[in-house]
């Protein structure tokens, strides 16, 4: 089996699902449950016996202890993260803990769980660490994109942690050798995404007739990739990745917030129209993210190179079945909007004034 972290999460879901999909192989999923954990989100495996749920923190050390040693993992896949820039201006505790911290927590007990296996399964174990193309700062128009051998240049409470994480990964194979694999991947958007995040706060702001929050100018960039795309990435790196190494995950797809967002409401005009006009009327722009990071995009050739990987997805083929996704699950965005997100909406937009 494999140890999944952060599998209730948007991306992490997403892979569980895809691999159970294609395979029989049990995961044990350790999810703390945050507001960003949702396991209505995995209802379809409510009663199956290849996904294994425990609630926890990637940060309680004889939790994961125990679970290592009851369950033998073959390999761990680490997404749980704080993972919202948003949040992480206004509250970086979180994310030092969680991603920090708790990556910290991770590699150790993989370490000492790597030590009890014989040297055939240390040899075939790995410990697949999920991160960001955050962690190399913010491009310029011409600037080539972000390869693996890129400085490290964070800019956002959010990406520092991000890159604090990488480090370390990076130490404990050089250290100690455990077998580690890290992805540095692009802006993801699917089914399933809290909504607080562009794409998903965009669509179910359009459909309650609420204002689209576009910070600044709406032409920072970043390159988007569809999630299943994402996942099949992290199963070919799992596979055939060699220890040690970075590969940068992307979709080729640069495009500005506001084409984003225009595109959008372009669709939602399509798939359900307003009576009061195109949602595209709903478009405010306003106070900037402080620090915000201008551009990102990503040089995807290796993994390309080395593992045969390339997105299936288009841009368009993606949004399109993102939107559609949202249209057909209202029960799911509901159950989301808890008192928790109101107090987020509240907190991130409420003070926020529009620009001029
Ligand atoms: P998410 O915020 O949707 O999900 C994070 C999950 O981790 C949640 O289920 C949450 O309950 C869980 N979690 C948080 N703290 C935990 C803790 N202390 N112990 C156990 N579980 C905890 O995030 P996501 O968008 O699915 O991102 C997953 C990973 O991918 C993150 O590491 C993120 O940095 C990385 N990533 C995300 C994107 C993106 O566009 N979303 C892009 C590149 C990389
Ligand atoms: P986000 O989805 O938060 O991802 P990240 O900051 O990790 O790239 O934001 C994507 C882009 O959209 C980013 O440039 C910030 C911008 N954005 C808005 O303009 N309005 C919003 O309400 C949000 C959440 C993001």
């Amino acid at each position: 089996m494999i140890l999944v972290s952060g599998g209730a999460g948007f991306i992490g879901a997403n892979f569980i699902l895809d691999w159970l999909a294609g395979d029989d192989e049990i995961i044990l999923n350790l999810d703390l449950l945050t507001y960003a954990g949702n396991l209505e989100t995995l209802a379809s495996l409510r009663d199956d016996p290849r996904h294994v749920f425990v609630q926890g923190d990637i940060c309680d050390r004889a939790l994961v202890d125990r679970l290592l040693a009851t369950y033998r993992p073959r390999a761990i896949v680490h997404f749980a993260a704080e993972s919202h820039v948003d949040r992480s201006i206004h509250g970086p505790g979180d994310f030092v803990r969680t991603n920090v911290e708790g990556t910290f927590t991770l590699l150790e007990a993989a370490r000492a769980h790597h030590a009890s296996l014989d040297a055939a399964e240390q040899a075939a174990f790995r410990f697949l660490h999920v991160s960001t193309d955050e962690v190399y700062g913010s491009l310029g128009t011409d600037d080539p994109a972000f390869a693996e051998t890129k400085a490290y240049e964070p800019n956002s409470p959010y990406s520092a942690s991000k890159a604090a994480s990488d480090h370390l990964v990076r130490a404990w194979h050089h250290t100690y050798g455990l077998p580690v694999l890290t992805t540095n991947c692009s802006n993801n958007y699917g089914p399933r995404q809290f909504p607080e995040k562009l794409i998903p706060l965009m669509i179910v702001n359009a459909l309650a007739g609420k204002p689209l929050p576009v910070y600044g100018d709406g032409l920072n960039v970043r390159d988007w990739l569809y999630v299943t795309d994402h996942c099949a990435a992290i199963r070919e790196v799992l596979a055939r990745g060699t220890p040690g190494e970075i590969y940068n995950i992307g979709g080729w797809n640069e495009k500005t917030n506001i084409d984003i967002v225009r595109g959008v409401c372009a669709l939602l005009d399509e798939l359900r129209p307003s009576a009061d006009g195109s949602h595209a009327r709903l478009i405010t722009h306003v106070t900037d993210r402080p620090g915000h990071d201008r551009r990102y995009a990503i040089d995807a050739r290796k993994i390309e190179r080395e593992l045969g990987w390339r997105p299936a997805e288009t841009f368009d083929s993606g949004i399109r079945k993102t939107v559609q996704w949202y249209l057909d699950n209202p029960q799911w965005v509901a159950d989301v909007q808890s008192g928790a997100y109101r107090d987020w909406v509240a907190a991130n937009y409420g003070t926020r004034g529009q620009a001029a």
